[in-house]
Parts: structure tokens; C-alpha cells; sequence
């Protein structure tokens, strides 16, 4: 009888252990808000394509918003929290001053999803992961189920953004460690750079690349200096690939042929171990859409606050008291 009682406690306590082990992630749903609040989900899309359809550069913006949150910390809106006396902002860390944008759409996001559901019940961090996803399909990219369920952070921390968003001055092996501790792989790194086929960049974060850099097309790198000159006009943009607005594999073709804006685009394509997937993406846009999605999934799992943890904000720039 002992003997069997031991087993039973034995076997509830590997199941707990299990249940611990695989994390948070395992409790976010696509279907959480389908009970609370089902119209969340539609008013979401329906602002994002507004959004998108007045600034298509809007669609990249908040793309990387999601990103920037989810390397500091989590999946948590620590990005979303705007400076004040407990609050070191991770919008003054060196990645997202004066680069960061989006916040105006997700606070008329947050005010929209709260007023259809009638009170605050969707976090701030579930609406920038839904706003990544359905940004994508505005500009033309694939679409996925989006786990939902995260809660918003009380803390941000610039010191963690500075340390753990990547440089676009990193080399292959930095990028690769980089993404290695947020539970990544090469194939999500490929993947998840894949989102540089939106969007834009400021000079200053290339100008190094199109003056210095040997591994580029000569005629690109000409081009990109007459919108970027070597001193002044640090903010003047250039698109990440030829087609910024459209969500396709130009950006992987553009490697192949050294015309990557960005040292570290380039890196993804320079006779190292992620070649491979570069050329295959470029070839395969389907194979770029599974994976471009697959990796979405697996970067919005990182660290979710769940459970009675953190908060529901009120107002996604503010904790609530
Ligand atoms: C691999 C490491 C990465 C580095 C070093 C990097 C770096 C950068 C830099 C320097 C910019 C230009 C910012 C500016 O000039 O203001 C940029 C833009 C952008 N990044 Fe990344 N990035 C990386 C990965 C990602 C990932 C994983 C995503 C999303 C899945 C992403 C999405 C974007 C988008 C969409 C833009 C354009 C934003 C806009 O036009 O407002 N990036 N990135």
C-alpha cells in the first residue's frame, strides 16, 4: 500500500516537474480571447490594415516592435513603456532611439480593443504580436496562428535592450550566439532576418557597409551613397531590399548577389554555415513563408509573463500603479 501511495506521489510530482519545465509558452492559445472578448482579434486586423494602407513602412515598423520586445525579457510590452521614475526605458536604448516607431498605432489599437471588449482584458504584449502578424499579411506575407495569453510587464530594462538586441554591426558567429540565447536556432536567424524584406534603414547604420565593406556589388553600393553621404544625413533612409512595401524573397535573392544593406544582412550570405538556407529561401518562397512563420511563433514564446504574473496595462506606455 506505502509502495503504491510512494509511486502515485512520484508520478505527480515528474508531472508537475514536466509541466514546469516547458515553460510558460505551453499555456498560450490562439483561442484565449475567443471566450472574453472575440471581437479583439477582427478590431485588431481591421486597424492594422487602416494603418498599413496609410503608411505601408507602418506594417515593417511594427513588425520590429515585437521583435524589440521579445529579445529584452520576453514577450512582455517592456518596450511599450515609456520613461518615468521607476521606468529606464528600453525606447532609449541604442537600438530604438530616434529608430523605434509604431507607438501611436498600438495605443489606438489598446484604446479600439478595450473599448469593443469593455474593459481591459488584452495585454499590450498580445497586441503587438498580433499587430507583427497581421502587418505581414497586410504587406503580402504568410499568416499564422498567434499564441496568445502573455501578460505586461511592471519593469523595463535600456541596460538589456543594449545588451541583448543585435547590432547591425555583428559578424555570423556574434549573430548566431545572439539568437542562440533566446532559444533560437541558424534556421530562425535566416528566417527572422527574412523580415528585413520590409522596410527601411537610416544611413548611419550603413554607411560603413557601402564605403568600407569589399563583399558588395559595386553599382549597389554606389547607388546607396548617393542617398547617403560619408558624413551628414545620418537619417536619411534606404529600403532593406528593392520591394520595402511587399513581403517576398528579394531580400534573400539581393544576398546572393552581395546588394544586403546591412553588414549583418550580408553575414547571413559570406561562405559561412548559413549559405545554404539563404539560397534556399531565395529559390523558395514557400519554403521562407512555413519558415518565416514557424520562427514567429517560436520568437513570440519567448519568456511570456502568464498566470497571476505581471499585469493587464491600461494604457500600454504606462504601468498600472
Ligand atoms: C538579425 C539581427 C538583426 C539586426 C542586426 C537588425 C538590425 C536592424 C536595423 C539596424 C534596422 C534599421 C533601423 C534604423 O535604421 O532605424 C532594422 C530595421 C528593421 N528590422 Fe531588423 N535587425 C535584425 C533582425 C530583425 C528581425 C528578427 C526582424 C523581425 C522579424 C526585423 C525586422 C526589421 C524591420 C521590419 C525593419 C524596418 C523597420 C522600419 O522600416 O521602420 N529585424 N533592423
Amino acid at each position: 500500500m506505502a509502495s503504491h501511495v510512494i509511486f502515485y506521489l512520484s508520478a505527480l510530482l515528474i508531472l508537475t516537474a514536466a509541466a514546469t519545465t516547458m515553460g510558460s509558452s505551453s499555456s498560450l492559445s490562439p483561442y484565449y480571447y475567443d471566450r472574453v472578448c472575440p471581437e479583439a482579434l477582427p478590431a485588431i486586423k481591421r486597424l492594422i490594415e487602416a494603418a498599413v494602407y496609410r503608411e505601408p513602412r507602418m506594417g515593417a515598423s511594427l513588425l520590429r516592435l515585437h521583435f524589440h520586445d521579445c529579445f529584452v525579457n520576453g514577450c512582455d510590452a517592456s518596450v511599450l513603456l515609456d520613461p518615468s521614475p521607476t521606468i529606464d526605458s528600453e525606447k532609449n536604448a541604442l537600438a530604438n532611439i530616434n529608430s523605434a516607431r509604431g507607438f501611436e498605432v498600438i495605443d489606438e489599437i489598446k484604446q479600439e480593443v478595450d473599448k469593443v471588449c469593455g474593459r481591459p482584458v488584452v495585454s499590450c504584449a498580445d497586441i503587438l504580436a498580433v499587430a507583427a502578424r497581421d502587418s505581414v499579411v497586410a504587406l503580402g506575407g504568410p499568416t499564422w496562428k498567434v499564441l496568445l495569453g502573455r501578460r505586461d510587464s511592471t519593469t523595463a530594462s535600456r541596460a538589456k535592450a543594449n545588451a541583448d538586441i543585435p547590432s547591425p554591426f555583428m559578424d555570423l558567429p556574434a549573430l548566431i550566439k545572439n539568437f542562440k540565447n533566446q532559444g533560437l536556432d541558424e534556421r530562425d536567424l535566416v528566417a527572422l532576418s527574412g523580415g528585413h524584406t520590409i522596410g527601411f534603414a537610416q544611413c548611419f547604420v550603413f554607411r560603413d557597409r557601402i564605403y568600407n565593406e569589399t563583399n558588395i556589388d559595386p553599382k549597389f553600393a554606389k547607388a546607396r551613397r548617393s542617398t547617403c553621404p560619408r558624413t551628414g544625413s545620418d537619417s536619411n533612409l534606404s529600403p532593406l531590399d528593392p520591394t520595402p512595401a511587399h513581403f517576398d524573397t528579394a531580400y534573400f535573392t539581393n544576398l546572393k548577389m552581395k546588394k544586403g544593406l546591412l553588414h549583418s544582412d550580408q553575414q547571413l550570405f559570406n561562405g559561412g554555415t548559413t549559405d545554404a538556407i539563404v539560397k534556399t529561401y531565395s529559390s523558395n518562397a514557400k519554403a521562407f513563408s512555413a519558415d518565416f512563420a514557424r520562427s514567429m511563433v517560436k520568437m513570440g514564446n519567448i519568456k511570456p509573463i502568464t498566470g497571476k504574473q505581471g499585469e493587464i496595462r491600461f494604457n500600454c506606455r504606462k504601468v498600472n500603479y
